[in-house]
């Protein structure tokens, strides 16, 4: 795969790759080519076996996303940034609904569009340098690829509204408080490392089990917990259908490591 703004990059653990938004110059923003290029990225890697688990980050140490692009965005028509807001919105529930797990390596600034698109990753790691939050209330505008939508889900209303509302930029520290963040680390160069050694603890278990454990998580936002149950109760069955089930509950009672074939 040949990108002008992403780099994939093999780590020293077995299924676990980077992807690294490298547009540093204008500290990673978000254009059309970048999310064309994210789109096209996160479709193709739906059903490669090889991919086990993604750690996204941002390329140089000042900026994971700092937003979509405004240069890009300013004299936009309401129907053309509508179009561009549905794009990236496209693009973030692809990555939600990615089978892999992604973690986002928050390296810096994580602003709007880049807020939101750590938010649709699965978990966030961030070094003590990175900065979240909603600025588009300074701009004139409102998040437009999601941040309505799912920080209220995370946070709930209240912390969803202070910070959307008011444009503030908090620190690594304070989202890790809001339980935004998961972990905390010193540098850029700590949390992509940190980002990775725990994705590939990630990628020892059963890639099925991972991947439907993330769908049953996911859809606990829209369902009842009578539905949401159900669902859970189903996927729990069709686990049984695999030979990773066969393979793992064996190895436990064999006392030893399972070797999983995602199958
Ligand atoms: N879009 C386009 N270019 C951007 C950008 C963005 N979101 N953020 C930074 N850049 C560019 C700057 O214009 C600058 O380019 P030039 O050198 O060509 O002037 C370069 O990146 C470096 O940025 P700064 O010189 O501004 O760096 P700084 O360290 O002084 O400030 C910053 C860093 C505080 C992050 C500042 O760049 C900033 O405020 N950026 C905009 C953040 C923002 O408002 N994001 C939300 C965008 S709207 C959105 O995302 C809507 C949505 O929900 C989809």
């Amino acid at each position: 795969m040949i990108y002008s703004y992403l780099r994939f990059e093999k780590t020293d653990f077995d299924g676990v790759f980077k992807l690294v938004i490298d547009r540093p110059n204008a500290l990673n923003a978000l254009n059309s080519d970048v999310i064309a290029e994210l789109q096209s990225f996160f479709e193709k890697i739906v059903n490669d076996c090889s991919i086990k688990a993604i750690v996204l980050t941002g390329g140089g140490e000042k900026s994971f996303v700092a937003g979509a692009d405004i240069k890009e965005m300013v004299n936009l028509t309401a129907q053309d940034s509508m179009n561009f807001a549905r794009k990236g919105q496209q693009l973030l529930l692809t990555m939600y609904n990615c089978p892999k797990p992604i973690i986002a390596a928050v390296n810096g600034y994580a602003l709007g569009g880049g807020f939101e698109m750590s938010l649709c990753c699965d978990m966030i790691f961030a070094s003590e340098n990175a900065k979240f939050g909603f600025p588009e209330v300074t701009l004139g505008i409102i998040p437009g690829f999601g941040g309505t939508q799912i920080l209220r889900r995370l946070v709930g209303e209240k912390a969803a509204k202070y910070l959307i509302l008011s444009g503030e930029i908090i620190s690594a520290a304070e989202a890790y408080r809001m339980n935004v963040v998961n972990r905390l680390f010193k540098t850029p160069e700590e949390v992509v490392n940190g980002a990775v050694e725990f994705a590939a603890k990630i990628a020892k278990n059963s890639p099925s089990s991972v991947a439907y454990a993330k769908k049953a998580v996911n859809v606990s936002f829209d369902l009842s917990m009578e539905r949401g149950l159900e669902y859970e109760s189903s996927l729990f069955g069709t686990l049984f259908n695999t030979e990773d089930q066969k393979e793992g509950m064996k190895a436990f009672i064999e006392k030893r490591k399972a070797e999983f074939k995602g199958k």
